[in-house]
């Protein structure tokens, strides 16, 4: 993606820069999806597991927006034996993007995702939703925390392949051959948690922040610095970073003067070697998940089947 502008569209069409939507209660969804459209952001990235999709309809519905001006993107859970929560079958997958439409106040998304390789019944699960695809409830299908591994298990069963792949990106986990492997083949990035590296992102209690924060200081230095360089926030310079590597990026706040500014990422640019300095950051290391005690890249289990219907 050369041309970066705010009117830039991903390959499928996602506008570039997206409103997260996770750790927000149904009214802190409805209140904070509104303050994003406010402020000019046109993609907004939800999931059956943050539990406040009706809080996203609601806000999306009172927009009074077009449909057609909006990419909303949304995820299933696969369920997670792990957890004690049940892997979801070819129709119960179907049926849940059925629900989660209803909650959204939605005719369809322009993304569904599965949100983690979690389930033994995944190439089950992604046959239904290039189903869902076909029934026309999802434009776009893709995975989500899927390594090389798990998106060739799709290619080797004769499945579609995945239109996008949504993942933590940052400087400290910069998915070097994911991100070339996608690239070859065409799927799209979607970059999650790309404010990972700073340190205020999720500390507020309960939001897990403070997990592995000690691998985070050294990095904190050098986009500090390359920050005052450049005359913008650490925020900004970590999305404008992911941008120039190709992703789309996601971005979740609760205060309006974060929501406004982390999309105002178009009027700047890091130079190569600013992108150098910040590539020698990189130590594969996630930490969205980590509070859950798990990296869901690394969790998937055996599969069940190749495919079972
Ligand atoms: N597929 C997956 O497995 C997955 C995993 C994680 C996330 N996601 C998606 O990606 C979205 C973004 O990830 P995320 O929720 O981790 O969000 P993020 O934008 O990377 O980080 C949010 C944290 O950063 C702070 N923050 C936001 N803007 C800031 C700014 N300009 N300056 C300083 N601090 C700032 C927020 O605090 P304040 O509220 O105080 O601003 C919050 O603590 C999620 O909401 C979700 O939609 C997907």
């Amino acid at each position: 993606m050369k041309d970066l502008s705010k009117k830039t569209r991903s390959s499928i069409g996602m506008p570039l820069v997206g409103f997260g939507t996770y750790q927000l209660s149904i009214e802190e969804a409805e209140f904070n999806v509104m303050e994003a459209l406010k402020a000019g952001y046109r993609h907004i990235d939800s999931a059956e597991g943050y539990q406040n999709e009706v809080g996203t309809g609601r806000a999306i519905k009172a927009s009074g927006f077009s449909r057609d001006d909006l990419f909303v993107t949304t995820k299933l859970f696969p369920g997670n034996k792990q957890w004690g929560v049940p892997e979801k079958t070819y129709e119960q997958t179907i049926e849940t993007l059925k629900k989660q439409l209803k909650d959204l106040q939605l005719d369809y998304v322009d993304l569904y995702l599965i949100h983690a390789p979690l389930a033994e019944l995944r190439l089950e699960q992604w046959s239904a939703l290039v189903a869902l695809k076909k029934l026309g409830l999802a434009k776009h299908i893709g995975v989500s925390n899927y390594d090389e591994a798990r998106i060739k298990e799709i290619l080797e069963a004769g499945l579609a392949k995945p239109e996008a792949n949504q993942v933590e990106f940052h400087p400290i986990c910069a998915q070097l051959n994911l991100t070339q492997y996608m690239e070859e083949h065409s799927i799209a990035p979607i970059a999650y948690s790309s404010l990972a590296p700073l340190s205020n992102w999720r500390m507020e209690e309960g939001q897990g922040g403070e997990v592995l924060a000690e691998k985070k200081q050294d990095a904190q230095v050098v986009i500090k610095a390359i920050a005052n360089e450049l005359g913008v926030s650490e925020a900004k310079l970590l999305l404008r970073w992911a941008l120039q590597r190709g992703y789309s990026v996601l971005t979740r706040s609760t205060k309006p003067k974060h929501i406004q500014g982390n999309i105002d990422v178009f009027d700047f640019e890091i130079s190569a070697s600013q992108m150098n300095q910040l590539d020698q950051l990189d130590q594969n290391q996630a930490f969205a998940w980590a509070a859950n005690g798990l990296n869901p890249m690394e969790a998937a289990p055996e599969l069940k089947s190749k495919i079972n219907l």
